[in-house]
């Protein structure tokens, strides 16, 4: 150290505290962003990141020899960290956009109603918030640099980040999610990249002891988005949301602003391909809300003998119409970070495949052979085997109360190893979109499809999604949430700002617009059972889907939608005994109650920030419940 506080530090001594990598493969650009962050974090020595196997083993040595990370032996190269308790999920509340205009970020809400639609903060109390927290963040601590590309390396469709953190688990991660290394940084050149600030917080001497090995600094994280300079900067936390920047902050809070700004889409949507006997072949997306099964349906293993599905991506779809009107999809990711609990072979053998090698768990439970553990596998470990919690707990029983694996607990894998991967996944130019589909988990009232009458009524279907909360967030109680577009937790922009932009493409000439659908996998009967089997027999939904597309006359209106004819749902082979007449039902009080509550939702949260298409939508719904 030059003893000097850094404030001086000349570029020589930068170049100098490179342990790995090459400081002059780095473009001026990013030289000048790591160099103004060295001189404010203050990391021992920097690791530039260039994607190579080499690197890699390094990576997992000293994840090892810091005790953060675990062999899984019974596995193939596959590992296990175990994360502080208090460090385990996205944190919604501490999470912030910045704007010089609130309103660019959120909707102006009513008079005496709390917004629930993003937290935004002025970019002067932003600066106070950071100054607070990042000078001197990563002293005793390795800066790792990693060039990153969001979607396919060149892609016209792609984007390029550089993220900076002092953990060596997001490196590691980074370079599953994402594609890392020298290749990006040369397409970068000397253009722009979104720059993406992570720390732990837990600068040495730490303050506090850690935790499982696991620093982190959960009294202080914040996780701050500034869309004005192209920035993240994340501090305190190291969970995959909070601090794999390329992800939740990047591919989709920044995504949606840059996509509004450039006409395109940033959604929350898995990406499947789904092609029939007689060699058609179709892409449809789907938004749902943070684990309602996503990956599932991404990689479903089809019930229909006469269907195969195969998977383009799981979490994030960016989706932009081209010369020819047609909608087209990338996956900007390169890996999975999927939700373990309810993983099984009985309900995603693809994914069980896809992990059992190159993937790293956290907060799942080890068994005494060497593999992993989360609730829905009861039937595939031996009953001899023994299990040890993700606290820690040796001998964990079910009988204890506790789960084995964090409700949160993820995997962490490279898509490609995906035996269902679609042969278009990396396809620059994206793949065609000719349907949409909304879904939440919906206890009561929502039948298991529909179909929107039109872009605009699709709009409006995406708009009053709503779900049962799950365990992705902070939330506690299984209450019913809203969750518009499955993006409440990912909005870049003003959410009224954000239908008028999914609105606008109606007005657009020659534009092949998708058919919009809505589903729910997850209705229940008056006993709690659920109605519809779901997983594989899902694949019957997509068939009718996908019949529809092509113009098969085999719905009817019904007052919230088109539903399937009678008998146009194809039950062949089902082995459960299914209601249907149930499961298609739509009891009016029930809906009359929804339209209420969402017209509600909007009046108090989108308030004038609500386009009227919407309120006409919503006040045409009403009027067809009414005379039901
Ligand atoms: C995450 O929390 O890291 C994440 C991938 O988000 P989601 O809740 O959508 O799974
Ligand atoms: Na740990
Ligand atoms: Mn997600």
């Amino acid at each position: 150290s030059l003893g000097n506080g850094g404030f001086t530090r000349p570029y020589q001594s930068i170049a100098s505290q490179v342990l790995y990598g090459k400081w002059n493969d780095l473009p001026k650009k990013v030289q000048h962003y790591v160099q103004d962050n060295v001189k404010l974090c203050k990391p021992d020595t920097i690791h530039i990141c260039d994607g190579s196997d080499r690197e890699n083993e390094m990576l997992l040595y000293i994840l090892q020899r810091d005790g953060m990370i675990k062999p899984l032996p019974k596995m193939d190269n596959c590992w296990l960290a175990r994360t502080d308790p208090k460090d385990v999920a996205r944190v919604e509340s501490r999470t912030f956009i910045s704007t010089e205009n609130m309103r660019d970020t959120i909707p102006v809400v009513k008079n005496g109603i709390t917004g629930t639609l993003g937290n935004w903060m002025s970019p002067d109390d932003l600066d106070t918030e950071l100054n607070m927290r990042f000078p001197g963040c990563m002293k005793g601590r390795t800066m790792f640099v990693i060039p990153f590309s969001m979607g396919p390396v060149g892609s016209a469709l792609s984007k390029i980040g550089i993220e900076l953190t002092d953990s060596a688990y997001v490196a590691a991660s980074m370079r599953i999610m994402t594609r890392v290394g020298k290749k990006v940084l040369k397409t970068l050149g000397n253009g722009d990249f979104v720059k993406c600030l992570h720390s732990v917080g837990a600068p040495y001497p730490l303050k506090e002891p850690m935790v499982s090995n696991w620093p982190c600094n959960p009294k202080e994280t914040i996780i701050a988005h500034l869309p004005e300079r192209n920035e993240i900067c994340s501090y305190g936390s190291g969970y995959g949301g909070n601090s794999l920047l390329g992800k939740k902050c990047f591919a989709l809070r920044l995504g949606s602003i840059l996509g509004r700004r450039e006409g395109w889409l940033a959604e929350h949507m898995l990406i499947l391909g789904i092609e029939n006997s007689k060699g058609e072949k179709k892409y449809f997306a789907a938004a749902f809300p943070s684990a309602c099964g996503k990956t599932n349906l991404a990689m479903m293993k089809s019930a229909l003998p006469d269907y195969k599905i195969t998977c383009v991506g799981d979490d994030i779809a960016w989706m932009r119409f081209d010369k020819d009107g047609k909608l087209r999809a990338i996956n900007p990711e390169a890996g999975f970070f999927g939700v373990a609990p309810g993983t099984s072979m009985k309900t995603n053998p693809m994914a069980m495949e896809t992990i059992s090698r190159n993937t790293i768990f956290t907060n799942v439970a080890e068994t005494s052979d060497g593999g992993v553990f989360w609730e829905g596998l009861e039937g595939e470990v031996s009953r001899t085997t023994k299990i040890k919690s993700w606290l820690g707990v040796e001998d964990w029983h079910a009988e204890q109360g506790k789960p084995a694996a964090h409700p949160n607990s993820r995997f962490c894998t490279p898509a490609a190893q995906c035996p269902i991967m679609d042969e278009r996944w990396q396809d620059p130019e994206g793949v065609p979109i000719e349907a949409i589909i909304f879904g939440g988990r919906r206890p009561e009232g929502v039948p298991l499809v529909y179909e929107a009458f039109n872009w605009q009524h699709g709009v409006y279907i995406g708009a009053s999604m709503r779900s049962e909360a799950t365990a992705a967030a902070e939330h506690k109680s299984k209450v019913i949430m809203h969750d518009p577009f499955a993006m409440r937790p990912f909005f870049g922009y003003n959410f009224g700002h954000y239908l008028e932009h999914w609105l606008s493409f109606q007005q657009k000439q020659d534009l092949d617009l998708p058919k919009i659908y809505h589903v729910n996998w997850f209705r229940k009967d008056k006993n709690g059972r659920f109605m519809w089997p779901g997983f594989g027999e899902n694949s019957r939904v997509l068939d009718w889907i996908f019949r529809r597309v092509n113009g098969e006359d085999c719905a009817v209106q019904s007052a919230i939608g088109n539903l399937p004819r009678k008998g146009s749902l194809n039950l062949e082979g089902l082995q459960e005994d299914v209601d249907m007449d149930a499961l298609f039902s739509i009891p009016k009080e029930y809906w009359q109650k929804e339209v209420k509550d969402i017209g509600k939702y909007f009046d108090e949260q989108v308030h004038e920030d609500l386009p009227p298409e919407i309120m006409k939508e919503l006040r045409s719904l009403e009027a067809r419940v009414n005379s039901m």
